[in-house]
């Protein structure tokens, strides 16, 4: 059985899901939140030690202002609201990406991430603002400065996931295909399961489905 330590999930389809059946896409991100606290309370009963959620992409400045400005502040709601919970929970919260939010929702990022910083039972790393290719070209630039040599070792402490395994099993939800500047080093050798199914109507069982099959794949890391 392969052990299973950290899990990164790409959770796409909240806005096609909105559409279809509340005709707003809002509604789409609204009813994702909901999944994302099933998974959560799912990750810790499989004992999973990392849980990488992507949530805003470097792209995602892309979308319309309205759309931008209701996700964040979701999140906002959601820390004001859950993260005393996330806490007794002994549950670490870290945030991958720059935080270059209102001073508002960086306060709050900065509290969170203090507060829970010496929780034991499952690391959530949330990527807010996130894109593989910017953080492996800052982690180039650092590295190249440090003057250190340049091998896989010094170039993953320059990375945002420092001191974070890599991810063992990726999941993309949304009936999509690609990576969308996800973690690119760090999925190298990660098992990729792409689901038909868009976010907010992603279940447990789905979850625990994925989980069983990953547990008995043979993983070869170019070994036979
Ligand atoms: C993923 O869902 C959440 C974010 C990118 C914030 P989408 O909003 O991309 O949903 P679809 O892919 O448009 O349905
Ligand atoms: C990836 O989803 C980003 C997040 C889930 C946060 P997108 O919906 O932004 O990806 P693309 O643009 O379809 O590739
Ligand atoms: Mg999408």
């Amino acid at each position: 059985m392969n052990p299973l330590n950290h899990v990164a999930i790409i959770m796409d389809g909240n806005g096609r899901w909105g559409l279809k059946y509340k005709n707003s896409r809002n509604a789409g991100h609204k009813a994702g939140l909901n999944t994302v606290e099933k998974i959560i309370k799912e990750t810790i009963k499989n004992k999973i030690k990392f849980l990488t959620l992507y949530a805003f992409s470097t792209e995602n400045w892309k979308r319309p202002k309205k759309e931008i400005n209701y996700l964040f502040s979701l999140l906002e709601n959601f820390l004001i609201s859950r993260i005393d919970e996330l806490h007794k929970q002994n549950i670490k919260l870290k945030i991958i990406g720059v935080k270059n939010f209102s001073s508002k929702l960086n306060n709050l990022l900065n509290k969170s991430e203090k507060k829970t910083s010496k929780n034991r039972k499952l690391q959530i790393n949330l990527a807010l603002n996130y894109g593989s290719k910017f953080e492996l070209i800052n982690a180039f630039k650092s590295l190249k400065k440090s003057n250190k040599i340049i091998n896989e070792k010094n170039l993953s402490k320059y990375l945002q996931t420092k001191n974070i395994p890599d991810p063992d099993l990726l999941i993309r939800t949304g009936n999509t295909q690609r990576l969308s500047n996800f973690l690119l080093w760090q999925l190298a050798y990660a098992e990729i399961h792409f689901d038909k199914k868009l976010w907010p109507e992603f279940s447990e069982k789905d979850y625990n489905k994925i989980i069983k099959k990953f547990k008995i794949i043979k993983r070869n890391f170019g070994k036979i």
